[in-house]
């Protein structure tokens, strides 16, 4: 007799070949119409699965885990997990996972896709030529600013943040960052890259890019204060979580000229935007796409599908971000 496999619970579409991977060793509940799970719906869905695989969009707290007594494991399809309250995972015994290192430089080609269209104002002249507004060149015409020997301000020095410095070296720039730690010697080598404090980077930066993980002690981060530290003639880019910056804040200083421009890949109540955005030229939207190119997301939906099969079948998954959970 064949042992029964653990039911699984998938809230949001994925591969097929995710799909048939989690099939070969789980009981699955998919959701390939990828209509978003609210609340109750989810709790009620998950009330008798040990397994959950889902994205940022699900929100995953005690009171849901309260109604899941069978759940013994919880893959984010996602490297942030600020979705997921961990510290309550860890009080129930479930294990939590995420997808590190497969979107490192999808997600850092992204934060220089939303630079360099800022920088030379992509967007805003694309929508000038569908508007009919050129009508020939002109020596004065929508005038950029040089991404290259400009100084680049890396906050927070991950494993993307370096992958968004080491791209800096072709275009001979000047790389700073914060970090909450230094990190090694030979790794600032690698990036060419000079630590210095939150004060520091922003007054000296030309671009500030902000890589930090959404945490209690990142939200708003990036405030009118800190805009205010910034060179007028500089550039922010978010491609980390939205609530690292003050949104509001944000839009008044892309409206007062306290900074030149903004490109931002996330947003505080995603979604919705703040309707202003929408009002700017001077700034370039991207709806939350860091790590949305075919091969990395099926990888990262891949690595999500083996965390939660590894965990279930009593393996420690690779990208456990609890492993107080197994003590
Ligand atoms: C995407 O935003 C991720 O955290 O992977």
């Amino acid at each position: 007799m064949s042992e029964r496999k653990p039911r699984v619970l998938v809230t949001r579409e994925v591969f097929d070949e995710t799909l048939d991977y989690l099939r070969r060793h789980c009981e699955v509940v998919e959701n390939q119409k990828d209509v978003p799970y609210a609340p109750e719906a989810l709790a009620v869905a998950l009330a008798d699965c040990e397994g959950l695989m889902c994205a940022l969009t699900d929100k995953v707290d005690a009171e849901l885990l309260a109604h899941a007594p069978q759940l013994k494991a919880v893959a984010n399809i996602a490297v942030g997990y600020n979705n997921i309250d961990v510290p309550a995972c860890t009080a129930r015994g479930v294990m939590a996972t995420n997808t590190p290192g497969v979107l490192d430089d999808s997600t850092a080609d992204l934060a220089w896709a939303l630079m360099l269209g800022t920088a030379r104002r992509i967007t805003e002249v694309e929508r000038r030529i569908r508007a009919g507004e050129w009508t020939g060149w002109r020596l004065k015409q929508w005038l950029g600013i040089d991404v290259h020997h400009a100084t680049l301000g890396i906050v927070g020095m991950g494993r993307i943040g370096q992958a968004i410095a080491r791209r800096a070296l072709g275009f001979d720039m000047k790389v700073v960052y914060h970090n909450r730690k230094r990190i090694a010697p030979e790794l600032e080598r690698k990036c060419n890259a000079a630590y210095l404090s939150l004060d520091e980077l922003l007054s000296q930066s030309d671009f500030v890019v902000l890589q930090v993980p959404y945490t209690p002690d990142t939200h708003h981060l990036i405030g009118a204060a800190q805009l205010k530290k910034m060179k007028p003639s500089a550039i922010l880019i978010n491609s980390t979580r939205g609530g690292v910056v003050d949104d509001a804040a944000l839009v008044a200083a892309l409206t007062d000229g306290t900074i030149r421009g903004a490109g931002l890949d996330v947003y505080e109540n995603e979604p919705k935007l703040h309707p202003d955005f929408l009002k700017l030229d001077n700034v370039v939207l991207a709806p939350h796409i860091g790590s949305s190119t075919e091969a990395t997301r099926k990888a990262m939906a891949m690595l999500a599908a083996q965390n939660l099969v590894d965990a279930l079948q009593g393996r420690t998954p690779p990208n456990l971000v609890n492993p107080d959970v197994r003590k």
